[in-house]
């Protein structure tokens, strides 16, 4: 049993993939800990001390979300893979900026000490990426701002307002750029997947011989992040000084034909083909840049693609065999 915390923390969007996992995190870790969601996990039980089903669209939701708390991880949002990002701007917009102005303001009425939020790559100007052998994204690379979508530009509105916050009223603000976070227990089918999940959902779902749809000409690159390198990056940033925007992700960058590669290796399967379709794409190459990472932390992800590929898609095989 870990030493019992002094802390009370609450981890907005518990009910998602990475808020989940987070809450795992802090409670082996000794903390108590309110998550607050407008679903329940959909594939796990329920880890947190108390779990409260809440719009935190709504003012009076916040308030009532982040009532005596000390530190908060905010991480609902309203977001999917490319294809719901590409094809929903206004109504992410809205729903995350209303999630973001009113947690924030309910965390400093109530008396929080620390704020985490978490922020994406999207930020990153849409002309840095347009090659897939992109030069890694720095920190600072994020202006003069240019993301390709609305989901990113409430990122960089919602990570101005945690610096204006802290200068303004002192509240302890940390900002987290994920850069394609994947892993066992997140969304892997009904549109709002990632490029691992579906990867992963589509090649379990395949007779061996068969073939697997890729969007797009397959050679656009990524670097993916494994789930546990995540937590422990967000665990590592809340503690630290550090009050500026920071990448978390890997260097590890491969076009989405290797991805695809990667996973039927993991399947053991030997003769699947890749079909590329029509179909978003996003920016055409994305990689993180971690020297302030580095720097900052002492540490950087450790777990492989191919490792956290693995794990990954022995969950999502169980789950598309049914069991
Ligand atoms: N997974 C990634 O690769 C990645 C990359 C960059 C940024 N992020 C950010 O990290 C955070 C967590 O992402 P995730 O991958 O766990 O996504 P997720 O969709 O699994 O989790 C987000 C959760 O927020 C909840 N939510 C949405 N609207 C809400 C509302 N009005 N009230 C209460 N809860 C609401 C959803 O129900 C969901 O459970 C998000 O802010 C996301 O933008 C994730």
């Amino acid at each position: 049993m870990a030493e019992q915390r002094q802390e009370r923390v609450l981890v907005t969007g518990a009910g998602g993939f990475i808020g989940h996992h987070l809450v795992t995190h802090l409670k082996n870790l000794g903390y108590w800990v309110r998550g607050v969601d407008q679903k329940l996990p959909e594939y796990t039980e329920i880890d947190a001390d108390e779990f409260e089903v809440r719009d935190l669209r709504r003012w009076d939701e916040c308030l009532a979300a982040t009532r005596g708390i000390d530190h908060v991880y905010a991480l609902a949002a309203d977001m999917g893979g490319m294809g719901f990002i590409s094809a929903n701007h206004a109504t992410i917009l809205r729903n995350n900026a209303l999630i973001n102005l009113h947690t924030l303001e309910a965390a400093r009425i109530n008396g929080a000490s620390r704020y985490l939020y978490s922020s994406s790559a999207c930020i990153y100007p849409e002309h840095l990426q347009t090659e897939a052998a992109v030069v890694p994204l720095k920190e600072e690379d994020a202006y003069p701002a240019n993301p390709q979508d609305a989901y990113g530009w409430e990122k960089l509105f919602t990570e101005k307002l945690c610096e204006y916050y802290t200068g303004e009223y002192g509240i302890a603000t940390r900002t987290v750029r994920f850069h394609n976070i994947f892993g066992p227990y997140g969304t892997y089918d009904g549109g709002r997947e990632k490029a691992p999940a579906a990867m992963c959902r589509k090649v379990a779902a395949v007779e061996d011989g068969g073939e697997i749809e890729i969007w797009g000409d397959g050679e656009q690159t990524r670097s993916f992040c494994y789930i546990d390198d995540c937590v422990e990056g967000i665990y590592r940033l809340m503690q630290s000084d550090y009050d500026q925007p920071l990448n978390l992700g890997t260097e590890e960058m491969v076009t989405i034909n290797e991805l695809a590669r990667m996973v039927i290796r993991a399947s053991g399967k030997h003769d699947i083909s890749l079909s590329h379709i029509d179909g978003p794409q996003g920016v055409r190459g994305r990689n993180s840049d971690n020297s302030r990472l580095r720097d900052v932390l002492g540490w950087e992800p450790q777990v492989t693609l191919e490792d956290g590929l693995s794990e990954t898609y022995r969950w999502i095989e169980k789950q598309v065999r049914g069991g």
